[in-house]
């Protein structure tokens, strides 16, 4: 996609429609006892960890980040611990979303956690891509973004076409508004969550002369005209269904027992958004576009009981390296708007690719 940052995202569709997940609880009573049992037997999933990691995998309560650096098996944390979540009866596959960045990071975590867990792999239908997920949640409450179940997704190039026209409609020289440099600009806004109301001034006065958010606001109705929308949707539609329904989201909330996401440093705002508003209790307070404002002002006392009142349990997985999530730049447990809330004692690195397993002593 010339023009776009190597980090566009990407989903990938399945053909199939999703599993329907399990209804409401995790299993209890004998199913339970059994499945305790076979674990206590035979957790063979745990034998190549080493002491850091396994901690990681067994802490189930509470938030957690791995913070790690690359190649060290904060991916094998990961796939781990769901294995682990299934194995011990804490959540049923399709109680758990697990989320990456790109389809071969998806296809990958999927690959490893079938390899764990075996046929269990094939009921966690919300395991993929932000967007792919994005994607699975807008098709089941299109409605509320104004759009039917059966949209179409455009790819960048329909995407400039359509801006093309529409600068061409309001009278522009589309040689010197270029429709891709402004397709780059919408991307950009809803990588921050901005819908056209909510960018700011001088981004909306700096293109086709001072109609930037008039161009975007025109292109996101033409988006629901043809009953379509673009990647930067799939995320910014979610959440603003989340804000305006609590009941959706609330629907959720009693669905995901356990989040988990890997490169986490990488999210940019509107992943970072789409994943609060799922990972915090509904009691808190919503994030704001700028991830600030009235956030920063909170006591450090509201503070404290935000990060008690989060999902029981999140699991972020970043990489320790120079481009580090601004939350994690700040130290950690971090700014308010920090959605982990614990940080797992990590003494000692993991080892590297390809070093002989460090063994517990
Ligand atoms: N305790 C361990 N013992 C032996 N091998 C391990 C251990 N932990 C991870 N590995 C292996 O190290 C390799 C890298 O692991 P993994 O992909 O989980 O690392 P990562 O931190 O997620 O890497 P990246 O930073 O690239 O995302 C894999 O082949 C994995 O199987
Ligand atoms: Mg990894």
């Amino acid at each position: 996609m010339p023009g776009f940052p190597d980090d566009m995202p990407f989903f990938d569709e399945p053909s199939a429609p999703p599993a329907r997940p399990a209804s409401g609880h995790a299993p209890s009573g004998i199913a339970a006892r059994a499945m305790a049992a076979r674990q206590a037997s035979a957790p063979d999933y745990l034998a190549g960890l080493n002491p850091e990691q396994r901690l990681a995998v067994e802490t189930t309560e509470g938030p957690v980040l791995v913070l790690a650096g690359a190649g060290t098996g904060k991916t094998r944390v990961l796939t781990t611990r769901i294995a682990h979540i299934l194995a011990t009866g804490r959540a049923f596959p399709s109680q758990i979303l697990a989320v990456t960045f790109t389809n071969k990071a998806a296809r990958e975590m999927k690959q490893r956690v079938g390899m764990l867990v075996g046929e269990a792999i094939e009921g966690m239908p919300w395991l993929g891509t932000f967007h792919s997920i994005g994607v699975k949640m807008l098709r089941r409450h299109a409605e509320l973004a104004g759009l039917k179940s059966g949209f179409t997704i455009l790819d960048t190039d329909d995407v400039v076409r359509l801006i093309k026209q529409l600068i061409q409609a309001e009278g522009l020289d589309d040689k010197r508004w270029p429709a891709r440099q402004f397709a780059m600009m919408i991307d950009g806004w809803k990588n921050k969550g901005l819908g056209p109301s909510e960018i700011p001034e001088g981004d909306a006065r700096s293109f086709a002369n001072g109609k930037g958010r008039q161009l975007y606001q025109a292109y996101q109705d033409r988006l629901r005209t043809l009953n379509a929308c673009d990647f930067g949707d799939l995320l910014c539609h979610p959440i603003r269904i989340f804000r305006a329904y609590p009941d959706v989201l609330k629907e959720y909330h009693r669905r995901f027992k356990y989040i988990l996401v890997d490169e986490y440093q990488d999210t940019n705002t509107a992943q970072y958004m789409w994943l609060r508003l799922l990972a915090q209790r509904p009691e808190a307070a919503p994030p704001s576009p700028q991830g600030g404002g009235k956030g920063r002002a909170r006591s450090n006392r509201r503070k404290h009981l935000l990060r008690r009142r989060r999902r029981p349990v999140d699991l972020w997985l970043a990489r320790r390296r120079g481009r580090q999530h601004p939350a994690l730049r700040q130290g950690f447990p971090g700014r308010d708007h920090h959605p982990a809330g614990a940080q797992l004692p990590l003494h000692r690195p993991y080892p590297r690719r390809g070093f002989p397993p460090h063994r517990p002593q």
